[in-house]
């Protein structure tokens, strides 16, 4: 598979620290119910690295959202192990911000305040962090929004509000959980767009779960494919395409070429599962 073996020298500083920003050792999760038991993640093993932006595509079900729960602590693994800068995780913590599928925001507060939620739950100086949030605003182009409330913002708005929210303390590992499959086509590939600048001007590391193929391709230096349940990381490709990429690079063969390969894999996942 041709797009495999490139090695991307586009990755955004990935830093002197050779520690992977996040790594697994046969992580495996198995929910165990009244009726039996269901392993959703099976012996996964995978490491992100500092600044890289990687995409986790596969089929429903597949333990995407399990994985991105074990990353941000709030899901212990059943085996194995999973580590952020080489520590454990095995609790919440402040080096992690999370975008979800919906923005959840608080409707009575403002767009500002809810930016600031996680700094007040981390008890940052608020108005350090007053300050953060405007720049951060200003990042996703909703500075004049700072004051109204989410009702008063589209669904897109909304979720540039929960990118901002997410990363408002700074952290080292932005996670994603499907943050634009509400949305609709066009907002969609303008997110698109707009998550590539955020993630430019900021440096995150991000491990992003899409269902969208192009939306993988588009974003990531590398997009893991999972494998129906039980959950495995079956091809890690490496996306060669220059940064920063646009509209333009949506149509050229490359790209094109990307999504392919992935489409071809994803049929034999669904198809002879
Ligand atoms: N808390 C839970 N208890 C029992 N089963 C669960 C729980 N959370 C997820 N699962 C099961 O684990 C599998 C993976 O789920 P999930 O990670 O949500 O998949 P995805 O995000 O890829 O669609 C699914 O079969 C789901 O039903
Ligand atoms: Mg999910």
């Amino acid at each position: 598979m041709q797009a495999r073996a490139q090695v991307s020298p586009n990755a955004i500083d990935v830093g002197n620290d050779s520690t992977p920003l996040v790594s697994t050792e046969n992580l495996s999760v198995i929910f165990r119910g009244s009726r039996g038991s269901v392993t959703a993640l099976q012996d996964i093993n995978v490491s992100v690295g500092r600044g890289e932006f990687v995409s986790v595509i596969g089929p429903s079900g597949c333990g995407k959202s399990t994985l991105t729960r074990v990353f941000s602590g709030l899901l212990k693994p059943t085996h194995g192990t999973a580590y952020l800068k080489g520590a454990k995780i095995d609790r919440p913590r402040g080096d992690v911000g999370m975008v979800f599928q919906q923005a959840n925001l608080l409707p009575w507060k403002t767009v500002l305040d809810n930016v600031l939620v996680p700094a007040r739950a981390l008890r940052q100086d608020i108005s350090k962090a007053r300050e953060a949030a405007m720049d951060l605003l200003r990042l996703v182009g909703l500075e004049r929004f700072a004051h109204n409330y989410p009702s008063e913002l589209s669904g897109g708005m909304q979720q540039r509000v929960g990118i901002a929210r997410g990363l408002i303390h700074n952290p080292d590992l932005l996670l994603m959980d499907e943050p634009f499959s509400a949305l609709d086509t066009m907002t969609r590939d303008h997110m698109s767009l707009e998550l590539q600048r955020i993630w430019m001007a900021r440096k995150t590391s991000a491990i992003f779960i899409t269902h969208s193929i192009s939306e993988a391709v588009f974003l990531s230096d590398r997009v893991l494919v999972m494998s129906a349940r039980p959950g495995t990381i079956v091809e890690d490709i490496k996306i060669d395409l220059p940064r920063p990429r646009t509209l333009e690079t949506m149509a050229s063969p490359e790209f094109a070429e990307y999504c392919l390969v992935l489409r071809r894999l994803f049929e034999q996942l669904v198809h002879f599962n």
